[in-house]
């Protein structure tokens, strides 16, 4: 992955599919029950796996996020990357280390992810991607940094991911929590030999929680790839009889789409936004988000979305309490 990568000539090239929600039985998006099977075995989530990069890949989407906590995601994405003729070399894969997976294939497991950020975890987590997805790991990136993070002063983790990026695998980080800004910023400055270390920035951005803005676009103006994650609140923006509903939907009708387009336009509309991640779990609901590529959100409509953000702390506490389901 290059930095700022040229415009795309087909707009779902903005659009990069998330593996989050698919790779595990469990995770913290609201429609689990509805959008998988009763059965979440190894086997129906590869399968699942598999018909959403079928149709991603099909309709020019050109970026796949995992990490691994992701459960099984990686294996499955090599599995697919392995599948058929065609090598599908124009695609990136993105994966992220920094969180064991600890469920055990277990949608009731006390703790799903432990978080490391120390060398130690890296090389373990490292040789582990390599072991499935070999050179086809395009991006990777330090998972969830917050500003408190070992992450960005660990000098000789830092050397470790020059050499990593020597190799011609691009060095990035992901940020959660609420001050996700001072995480960006202090990544910006991180430098190896003179060298900025951190090419790559993947954030969550969705109308409840805009606060990242402002440093994604000093992100994107210094150079770096810009990655939007949790465009949809993971599902909270799509609960009719809720405020964001009642903004998004009269928009959604208007535009001939659905709400989770609308709010995917949001983002594809931020002017720093390099790549926006879909987390769909099933095909249809794939196909909807990609739609986003052709909502025209004008002045008006971005000021009615603008409006729905809450406090960084407030949503933050709020995704803190999701189950796990
Ligand atoms: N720290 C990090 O680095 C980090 C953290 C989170 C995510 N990510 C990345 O970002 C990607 C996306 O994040 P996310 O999945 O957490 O959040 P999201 O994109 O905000 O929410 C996705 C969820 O919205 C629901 N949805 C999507 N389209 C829909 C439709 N048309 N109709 C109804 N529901 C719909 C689905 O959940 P239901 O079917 O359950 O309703 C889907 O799982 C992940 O896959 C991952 O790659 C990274």
């Amino acid at each position: 992955m290059t930095a700022n990568p040229a415009p795309p000539h087909t707009p779902p090239a903005r659009i990069g599919l998330g593996l989050a929600a698919v790779g595990r039985p469990g995770y913290i998006t609201l429609g689990r029950e509805r959008d998988l099977p009763a059965e979440r075995t190894v086997a129906a989530l590869r399968r699942r796996t598999r018909e959403l990069l079928d149709l991603a890949w099909a309709r020019g989407v050109r970026y796949v996020d995992t990490a691994r906590s992701y459960g099984r995601a990686e294996e499955f994405l090599a599995d697919w990357l392995h599948s058929g003729d065609d090598p599908r070399e124009d695609l990136v894969v993105g994966s992220k280390w920094g969180y064991t997976y600890t469920a055990g294939w277990s949608v009731d497991a006390p703790v799903h992810e432990v978080k490391d950020h120390g060398v130690a975890t890296f090389e373990r987590q490292l040789a582990e991607t390599r072991a499935l997805l070999g050179d086809r790991l395009g991006l990777y990136q330090i998972h969830s940094v917050t500003p408190g993070s070992t992450a960005l002063t660990d000098t000789a983790l830092h050397r470790r991911l020059a050499d990593l990026a020597a190799e011609g695998v691009t060095v990035g980080l992901s940020t959660s929590g609420p001050a996700q800004g001072d995480a960006i910023r202090a990544a910006l400055e991180v430098t190896v030999d003179g060298e900025p270390l951190f090419r790559s920035v993947q954030a969550t951005w969705n109308p409840l929680e805009p606060s990242a803005g402002p440093a994604l676009a000093e992100a994107h103006d210094a150079g770096r790839t810009v990655i939007v994650k949790e465009a949809l609140a993971n599902g909270r923006l799509l609960l009719p009889g809720t405020p964001p509903y009642a903004v998004l939907e009269p928009i959604a009708r208007d535009t001939g789409t659905s709400c989770d387009a609308v709010a995917l336009a949001a983002a594809l509309h931020q002017p720093w936004a390099d790549v926006v991640l879909s987390g769909a779990v099933t095909t249809r609901q794939l196909a909807d988000n990609l739609r986003a590529a052709d909502v025209r959100l004008d002045g008006d409509r971005l000021a009615r979305i603008a409006a729905l953000a809450e406090s960084p702390d407030a949503y933050w506490s709020h995704r803190s309490r999701l189950p796990w389901t």
